[in-house]
């Protein structure tokens, strides 16, 4: 089978249907995934020191308080991590603590694991740092000595990373994984879907933040995996690499000239015994010894966005706030939605969070500018419930134009609450964002690997939508379970574009 196929097999195969959801996947409810995990005796570097715990000052003012120390300060490290993957709020049920993270996650299991490269550095040794969240410690990953080091280290990264110079010039970086297990305990199969959504949530974070720490960061998709994993000392059958995210010194961002960010995968038959989230997994790996050339990237498919000529709608005209003005608080504060009113959004707070989210630019100092795997492959469609000014109906979102182009007008409640898994928060936000790609033509220009980038980057997208939301004092929530021939059907779109995740808007009841 050509290894782009493995998308489409692994896609087919998670599919959830009416007739079979329930069906399947058991929960082993005496055996619940760690969240975290534990280097038994590794030395640690607390960041909880730097950590400001409440919405204080410090917070409010945190770009006024970047550290003299330099970007990359134990201080800045320490907002950073907090910020993107840390715990924000912890809940007690049934005598157990819950940790709830900057980042939302399905189920609350969060697959997302960071780690630090470091070299250089004032307060920290040479080497790599597993981010513990729950300590909000930094624990060496190997015994001193005995891992790579220094410019060996990041010679080795940067190598791995086809000599990506954001990666060899940087002195920090980044490196997020997924523990495909944490989520398909409960997920089973269709956990991968959702560990690369909660992880472009995460990425999102990394986006939002970072300049207002000073920091610039990119993000790197191409990568030997096997070559990464084995700098992390991590079990490529368990976990998984899914970006190197070099930071650098935001002034110095004009010089950093990354390369692309995204890479097809190589030509790669999936082990024959390994279960679906591997299979998918190695389908999209990229190997050393026949990794595509760079630019293999075929500019005949190119996704025009223009592609869906539906009628004109209405245009979306942002308001003059600047939501980026104090977002931590917002990243701080998130909560997923639970209820929502059912009470109408107005047209401009649509406008303000698609904006932030799709075009920045419009709003944001350009240092600000998200960096997306391949953003051209993602389309967005908005179901209108209730937002003042807009016609009941799906619409299709043209970013380029901020305009919603009318696909079909009338009420779709009954339609997108069934399509949700019968979930009421799809009936009752005011707006539900659809997220939607072309799978063979991604397919066709990052081979399996697209699976990946496609649910990256619209997790990407959905942080910068739960963000915005709660900046405006808006509701939010993800949706990763979803009849997906239901959603084409709504839609009106083939078979071969997919369903790629939800974001539902509206008024919070709680
Ligand atoms: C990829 C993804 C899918 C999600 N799917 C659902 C969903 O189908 N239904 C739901 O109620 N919440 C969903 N959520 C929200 C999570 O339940 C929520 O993030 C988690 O419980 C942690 O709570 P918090 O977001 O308030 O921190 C989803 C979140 C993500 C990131």
């Amino acid at each position: 089978m050509p290894d782009r196929l493995f998308a489409r097999t692994y896609h087919q195969q998670t599919k959830y249907h009416p007739s079979s959801i329930g069906a399947g996947h058991q929960i082993d409810w005496e055996n619940p995934p760690e969240q975290f995990k534990e280097y038994a005796g590794a030395p640690k570097f607390d960041l909880r020191p730097y950590l400001p715990n409440a919405e204080t000052e410090t917070w409010q003012a945190l770009p006024a308080l970047n550290d003299p120390d330099g970007t990359f300060s134990l201080p800045q490290l320490s907002k950073l991590l907090f910020a993107t993957n840390g715990i924000t709020a912890v809940m007690l049920q049934g005598g157990q603590k819950h940790y709830f993270r900057a980042a939302p996650s399905a189920g609350a299991l969060y697959p997302t694991d960071l780690y630090l490269a470091v070299r250089g550095h004032a307060d920290l040794p040479d080497g790599i740092f597993y981010y513990h969240a729950r300590e909000h410690t930094l624990l060496e990953v190997y015994p001193r000595g005995l891992g790579p080091e220094g410019d060996e280290l990041f010679r080795k990264l940067a190598a791995a990373c086809f000599d990506d110079r954001a990666v060899a010039s940087a002195s920090v970086a980044v490196i997020a994984t997924a523990v495909f297990w944490r989520s398909a305990w409960r997920y089973g199969a269709r956990a991968y879907r959702r560990c690369l959504l909660d992880s472009g949530h995460v990425i999102g974070n990394f986006d939002i933040i970072a300049p207002r720490l000073g920091i610039a960061c990119t993000i790197v998709g191409g990568f030997v995996d096997s070559e990464v994993a084995a700098l992390l000392a991590i079990p490529e059958a368990r976990e998984g690499v899914l970006g190197v995210l070099p930071l650098h010194d935001l002034d110095d961002r004009d010089d950093i000239n990354p390369g692309p960010s995204a890479r097809a995968s190589s030509s790669t038959e999936p082990k024959p015994e390994a279960d679906e989230i591997l299979s998918i997994h190695t389908a999209g790996a990229i190997r050393r010894k026949d990794a595509p050339a760079p630019g293999a990237a075929n500019d005949d498919d190119l996704l025009p966005s223009d592609k869906y000529a539906f009628a004109p709608g209405v245009k979306l005209k942002p308001s003059d706030e600047d939501l980026n003005d104090q977002i931590e608080i917002a990243i701080l504060r998130r909560r997923s939605t639970r209820v929502f009113t059912g009470e109408p959004l107005k047209l401009t707070e649509l406008a303000d969070m698609l904006a932030f989210a799709y075009r920045p630019d419009l709003r944001l100092p350009p240092e600000a500018g998200p960096v997306y795997f391949d953003k051209s492959l993602l389309e967005t469609f908005v179901v209108v419930n209730a937002v003042e000014g807009v016609a009941p109906g799906v619409y299709h979102f043209a970013p380029n134009f901020m305009e919603l182009l009318t696909v079909r007008k009338g009420p779709v409640r009954r339609e997108i609450y069934h399509l949700a898994l019968g979930q009421e928060l799809a009936r009752d936000a005011g707006a539900v964002l659809i997220h939607t790609a072309d799978l063979d033509a991604a397919t066709r220009r990052y081979g399996s690997r697209a699976y990946r980038y496609l649910h990256l980057d619209a997790g990407h997208l959905g942080q910068r939508l739960n963000v915005a939301a709660i900046r405006i004092n808006a509701g939010v929530s993800g949706i990763g379970g979803f009849f997906d021939d239901e959603v084409n059907e709504l839609l009106n779109i083939p078979e071969k574009e997919l369903c790629v995740y939800i974001t539902c808007l509206g008024r919070a009841a709680n």
